[in-house]
């Protein structure tokens, strides 16, 4: 087959294909050399030198848990994370030989140190147990099968969580660490969104990081964290926080707000309609107000359900920095396709979902950078 033409031009585009499968063949490279430089607490390290770290003092303060034979291919995995912006490198001096590595923003993120650290979510959805549901994902399309993960273990994602105490540990820990960074977000952007409530239950809020921080903050809120029977079991109610064990598919607690964060993007769409349903009738148990008392006047307050997901992107040909962006929100798309029966939602899937449900009006603030938060009235 001659594939090349007299100009090169066929050449040229053939090669640029080429070189695009090739990238994306090993995407998965990208985040194993992610892994292993956390694994390494490289970030850690580079951030406790106090000043650009050369390979050779990489080396040395990394010596103790690396084999002397394989040290000096430290700088090859350098190199790609130096490429893909986790890393930079900064001239020692004017006169020095060799450039130290710096941390980026990207990498600062992952000290372990970092209240907003993102390691413990990259360690859970880099495990194994969550990676090797991928391998079925053809499979399942050409069978009857509820999830790749259920292909790959034998149980749906929630069973194995709540018998592998070691994954259900490592997810809730990871759900924790993205909390910490949505509620300092939250609290300081939207802080209206919780004025005069008298309530609010966080359904599916896990160990409670993102109940505790809106507890804080509104000391006259009465806030409860509804989970799983086994992951609220060992956490203790204080002042205004209370844990509440159940299923929100069954009975949802009674408050004046519901709020859904990283909920029904696990969910597929009969499965999310079920509860919504359950958090309608949480919040309309007596009417659609609550009323607080402010300056001798009373104030009439909408109850709502408070969702935080994704609203996906239109693609129309923007710039590159929108581009990756849709892009991340597809990868989450795909990964609640492989290990759950969920996915990422159009505004235009939210809308017919939530009418569904009897609900009857939204607002979508987009101020969480790939998630926005939804506010939904009955
Ligand atoms: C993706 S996590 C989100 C956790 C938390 N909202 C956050 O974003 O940090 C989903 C949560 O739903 C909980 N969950 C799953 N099935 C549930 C059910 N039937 N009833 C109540 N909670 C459930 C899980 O235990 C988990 O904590």
């Amino acid at each position: 087959m001659n594939v090349i033409d007299d100009s090169g031009e066929h050449a040229n585009e053939l090669l640029e294909a080429h070189a695009h499968v090739w990238n994306h063949m090993f995407g998965f490279i990208k985040s194993m050399s992610l892994k292993c430089a956390v694994e390494l607490a490289i970030p850690d390290i580079i951030q406790n030198h106090g000043k650009p770290m050369t390979v050779t003092e990489l080396l040395v303060a990394a010596l103790p848990t690396l084999n002397p034979t394989k040290a000096c291919n430290i700088y090859r995995l350098m190199r790609i994370l130096v490429h893909s912006g986790f890393f930079a490198q900064k001239k020692l001096s004017n006169d020095a030989q060799e450039d130290g590595y710096v941390l980026t923003s990207a990498s600062r993120l992952l000290l372990n140190d970092n209240p907003l650290s993102v390691t413990p979510l990259l360690k859970a959805m880099l495990d194994p147990v969550l990676t090797k549901p991928w391998d079925f994902l053809g499979i399942w399309f050409q069978n009857n099968d509820y999830t790749p993960f259920d292909i790959a273990h034998g149980k749906t994602f929630w069973e194995y969580a709540s018998h592998d105490p070691k994954l259900g540990n490592s997810f809730n820990e990871a759900m924790a660490s993205d909390a910490r960074l949505v509620s300092s977000v939250l609290i300081d952007k939207c802080k209206g969104s919780f004025e005069g409530l008298n309530s609010l239950v966080d359904v599916g809020g896990g160990t409670g990081t993102l109940g505790k921080a809106i507890a804080d903050a509104f000391p006259n809120l009465e806030c409860t964290v509804f989970d799983l029977p086994h992951v609220v079991a060992d956490q203790q109610d204080s002042g205004n926080l209370k844990y509440v064990g159940g299923d929100m598919f069954e009975d949802v607690p009674v408050a004046d707000a519901v709020l859904l964060k990283w909920i029904l993007h696990d969910w597929n769409d009969d499965e999310c309609l079920k509860i919504l349903k359950r958090c309608k009738e949480a919040i309309t148990n007596q009417d659609n107000f609550t009323s607080i008392t402010n300056q001798d006047r009373q104030v009439m307050i909408k109850k709502k359900v408070i969702i935080i997901d994704m609203v996906l992107m239109e693609d129309n040909g923007v710039n590159d920095e929108i581009r990756k962006s849709i892009e991340t929100q597809l990868l989450f798309d795909m990964l609640m396709m492989t290990l759950l029966t969920g996915r990422e939602r159009q505004e235009e899937e939210w809308s017919k979902l939530l009418s569904a449900a009897g609900f009857n009006d939204y607002k979508i603030t987009p101020i969480l950078g790939l998630r926005s938060l939804i506010e939904v009235y009955p």
